[in-house]
C-alpha cells in the first residue's frame, strides 16, 4: 500500500492491521516481564543498544558510570510503574538475551486526547539476532499497549538503522521526520 503523501503517511491514514500481531516466540526463548533485580542488566543492554545506535549515526554514548547507574535506577522505577512495560527475552540457560520497553502516554493539549504506546527501547544480543526475538518482544509490547487502551504505537528510528524492515513488517509507517542542526 502506498501513502497518499509522496513523503510518507499522514497519522490518520495509517491502517489498523492486527493480523500482523500474532505472536510466535522463537524456540528456547521465553518472553516475560522484567524484575527490579534485573535493572543493572537492563542498563548494560541499553548501553550496548546506544553503542550500536551510535554506529548508525546516533548520539555519542556516555562514558560516565554514574549515567548507567542512574539508568538502572530509572529501569527499577519503570518496572514498578503501571504506565510502563519492560519485557525481557530469556534463553533456556536463563540468560537475558534482549529486552524491549514502552510507555503508555496520553496525548492531549492541542490534540484530541488519545493514549499512545511509545516504544523507547529494543535490543537483542548480537549472537541471538535474526531469530525473531525482537519481533516477539515487540508483538508482546503491542499486545500490552492494546490491553491498556492505546490507540496506536510509535517509535523513533535513526535514518541509517538497518532494523527499519522489522518495523515495517510489524505495520509501522513513517509519518513524521525528526530534524537536527548544529548551533
Ligand atoms: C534491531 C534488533 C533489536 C533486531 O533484533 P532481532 O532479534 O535480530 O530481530 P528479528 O530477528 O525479530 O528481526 C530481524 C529482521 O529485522 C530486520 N533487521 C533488524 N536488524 C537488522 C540489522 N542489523 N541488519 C539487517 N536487518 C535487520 C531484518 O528484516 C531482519 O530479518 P532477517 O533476519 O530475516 O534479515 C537488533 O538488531 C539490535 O539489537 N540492534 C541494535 C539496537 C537497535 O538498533 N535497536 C533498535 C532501535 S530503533
Amino acid at each position: 500500500m502506498r501513502p497518499k503523501n509522496a513523503r510518507g503517511w499522514h497519522s490518520q491514514e495509517i491502517p489498523r492491521d492486527v493480523e500482523k500481531d500474532v505472536t510466535k516466540v522463537p524456540e528456547g526463548i521465553d518472553i516475560r516481564l522484567a524484575c527490579p533485580e534485573e535493572a543493572q542488566q537492563l542498563s548494560a543492554m541499553a548501553r550496548a543498544m546506544v553503542t550500536d545506535m551510535a554506529s548508525y549515526g546516533g548520539h555519542a554514548v556516555s562514558t560516565e558510570q554514574s549515567s548507567w547507574d542512574e539508568l538502572a535506577d530509572m529501569f527499577k522505577g519503570q518496572i514498578e510503574d503501571a504506565d510502563y512495560r519492560c519485557l525481557v527475552a530469556e534463553s533456556s540457560e536463563a540468560k537475558l538475551v534482549g529486552f524491549a520497553g514502552g510507555e503508555a502516554r496520553l496525548l492531549g493539549g492541542a490534540f484530541e486526547q488519545k493514549r499512545t504506546l511509545h516504544i523507547s527501547a529494543v535490543y537483542v544480543l548480537p549472537e541471538f539476532r535474526s531469530r525473531g526475538i525482537a519481533e516477539s518482544l515487540l508483538k508482546a509490547l503491542l499486545a500490552w499497549g492494546r490491553e491498556v487502551e492505546c490507540a496506536e504505537a510509535e517509535l523513533n528510528i535513526l535514518r541509517d538503522n538497518p532494523a527499519y524492515p522489522l518495523y515495517e513488517k510489524l505495520g509501522f509507517m513513517e509519518f513524521q521526520r525528526h530534524l537536527l542542526r548544529r548551533l
